[in-house]
């Protein structure tokens, strides 16, 4: 009766112990299960070729657009010099400036502030724009600047500004595949501008509209060469011309590390003094279809009245200083 108990007992652990091999056994084996997941795989191969198809695609249509345009790193900079200064207009200005240079490919805003301190309202305005850019200042000696109650034509403006911007593009080590550009805040430029002087080879000009108390000024060309000017003022300066009317590659800029705007130079000879050392009338290469076309506006915006917010701010009841206009 024993032996049987204990007979029993043996045959049950290793009827279990079996059991329990088979089991582990079981646990390691490789199933099966291709018929289980072929639909998965067949997705996966036909997404793969739907992946190399886009892929080609995308490279064809790369290959197209590069054969039919070049590509933008090879067409010359326009580097755009832009004066500023503090006033209730700035930021409407350099806004609408920003949004026309969003346009146009392959340019390089340098901002220079009028102001002894960079300003975070313009700082903050360049950082946002998307735009590439290189943001400076210098102050205008208190001497050369308009004081309250001048006429605007006393001193000329922004001249400082853009002879720091002339240092910076000099010590910049720049490529020599450039234009530079003046660029005023408050003048209105057509995108067609910046395609007319972009193949700028020494100075390239153009007409500008709404100048010196006429229509338009420009240079009048026969024969393919500029051989005077269409002004109401003094036509014998050496460069009857407005600063928004003129281009200058930078490889001449930086072949002439001395030329630069005069702030003596006398009313309305600031382009002439800058552009005499660079380039002589027959040299100038006019654009805008043989400068028939106007591209560029010499725009003004009118200076906005605070008579409100000053009786306001008088009582304590002013527009919060904290919100930037
Ligand atoms: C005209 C020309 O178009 C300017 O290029 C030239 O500098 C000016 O005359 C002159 O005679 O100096 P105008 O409309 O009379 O322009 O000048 P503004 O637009 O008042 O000023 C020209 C640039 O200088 C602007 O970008 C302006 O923001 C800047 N500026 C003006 C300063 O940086 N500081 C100032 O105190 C005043
Ligand atoms: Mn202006």
């Amino acid at each position: 009766m024993r032996m049987r108990l204990k007979t029993v007992f043996v045959l049950y652990f290793m009827v279990s112990l079996l059991g329990l091999i088979y089991a582990l056994m079981q646990l390691g084996q490789r199933c099966d299960c291709r018929e289980h997941n072929l639909p998965k795989e067949r997705a996966i191969s036909r997404l793969r070729g739907e992946l190399h198809r886009l892929q080609e695609q995308i490279k064809s249509e790369e290959t197209k657009q590069s054969q039919n345009q070049p590509a933008k790193a090879s067409i010359p900079t326009i580097f755009v010099i832009t004066p500023t200064y503090t006033r209730p207009v700035q930021k409407a200005e350099l806004t609408r400036l920003s949004h026309t240079f969003l346009h146009v490919p392959q340019l390089h805003w340098v901002v220079v502030e009028d102001s002894q301190h960079k300003t975070s309202l313009v700082r903050d305005l360049l950082a946002k724009s998307g735009l590439s850019y290189t943001h400076l200042n210098v102050v205008t000696a208190k001497e050369n600047k308009l004081q309250e109650g001048d006429p605007r034509w006393k001193k000329p403006r922004g001249v400082e500004q853009r002879n720091e911007a002339l240092r910076w593009l000099r010590e910049g080590a720049q490529s020599q595949q450039g234009v530079v550009y003046f660029a005023d805040d408050d003048n209105t430029y057509s995108l067609q501008l910046f395609d007319e002087m972009r193949n700028t080879q020494r100075v390239s000009v153009w007409p500008v509209g709404l100048v010196g108390g006429m229509k338009y000024e420009k240079p009048v060309v026969e024969g393919g060469k500029v051989v005077r000017f269409h002004t109401g003022w003094n036509p014998s300066r050496p460069f009857p011309i407005d600063m928004a009317g003129f281009a200058v590659s930078l490889r001449l800029v930086l072949a002439n590390p001395d030329s630069r705007f005069d702030s003596m130079a006398p009313i309305g000879f600031l382009e002439s003094s800058f552009l005499q050392g660079l380039v002589t009338i027959d040299q100038l290469e006019p654009k805008a279809d043989k400068c028939s076309l106007v591209l560029v506006w010499h725009t003004r915006t009118e200076k906005p009245k605070m008579k409100r917010e000053e009786a306001l701010q008088a009582q304590g009841l002013g527009s919060d200083p904290d919100v930037e206009v």
